[in-house]
């Protein structure tokens, strides 16, 4: 009975032996595989925990690359929507010395202005409906703050534009004229999508030194917010052809204004930005 069981220890430590032999060949206690093992397990228990996952972002980077990369793409789709529902709603027409309207051109939808000054022609006292409304409630909100903002001219026809610009050249000649008036065909005034706005503090003059009343500075920083850009910055007459009006608003939608507003683009800029 012995030898039995003398026999079954020396078949079990053979087969221990066996064994052992088997897994060191398949390098099963190396330190490399032990460490692989090792990491397996971190990276398991790290992803059971949030703040754990965020610290090993912070080392790696790579998980914060990325979302932000998802970032960008995201508002890039979503400018490249919004751009295309402005379009498509007929504001983002583009007119300049390049881009020109027919002379019959009038768009089918203007509303009259309620809050204008008095002594201009009340020819011009219209925008199209989206445009109006919004300048309504632009206005509204500005004299909720104390100031009073009125529009001047707003929507010019053909016609009226020729009758300006013939008066500014005959005036101060055509060089100078070209760079404060539009040729007829190319003032945006014909779109109904832009107006021309003063204050009591300049006594209604369309003038630079309204940016630097209180009403034009409320006008700068707000008017976006309504959906209207300055159309003709400062210093940025080699792109739009014309010198500083901080008192030429153009209607393109509050997303799109938005945008121009906190790229500090203009509208030339923006579109052709793919
Ligand atoms: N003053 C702008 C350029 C216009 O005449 O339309
Ligand atoms: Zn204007």
């Amino acid at each position: 009975m012995a030898d039995v069981r003398r026999l079954i220890i020396l078949i079990l430590c053979a087969l221990l032996i066996f064994e052992s032999i088997i897994l060191l060949n398949a390098g099963f206690f190396d330190k490399d595989v032990l460490d692989r093992i090792n990491e397996g397990y971190k990276n398991y228990y790290n992803s059971q925990s949030d703040d754990e996952t965020i610290e090993e972002n912070i080392e790696t980077n790579e998980p914060v690359e990325e979302e932000e990369d998802n970032n960008i793409d995201h508002e890039d789709e979503r400018d490249k929507l919004d751009r295309l529902e402005a379009e498509e709603r007929g504001l983002l027409i583009l007119v300049n010395k390049q881009n020109h309207l027919d002379p019959d051109y009038k768009p089918d939808d203007l509303e009259p202005i309620r809050y204008f000054a008095s002594d201009r022609s009340s020819a011009t006292r219209y925008m199209r409906a989206e445009a109006a409304e919004q300048f309504h409630k632009l206005v509204e909100a500005a004299r909720e703050e104390g100031y009073e903002i009125v529009m001047t001219t707003a929507y010019r026809s053909y016609g009226f534009q020729k009758i300006l610009w013939d008066n500014y050249v005959a005036r101060e000649g055509e060089e100078a004229a070209n760079r404060f008036s539009a040729r007829p065909g190319q003032s945006e005034h014909q779109t109904g999508l832009a107006v021309d706005i003063s204050a009591p503090s300049v006594n209604y003059a369309l003038t630079e030194d309204f940016a630097n009343t209180d009403e034009g500075k409320w006008v700068a920083e707000n008017a976006h917010k309504f959906g209207f850009i300055i159309r003709f910055p400062k210093e940025k007459e080699h792109i739009t052809g014309y010198l500083y009006e901080p008192w030429h608003l153009r209607y393109v939608g509050e997303k799109v204004a938005t945008r121009i507003y906190e790229q500090g683009l203009t509208l030339e800029e923006y579109l052709e930005t793919p």
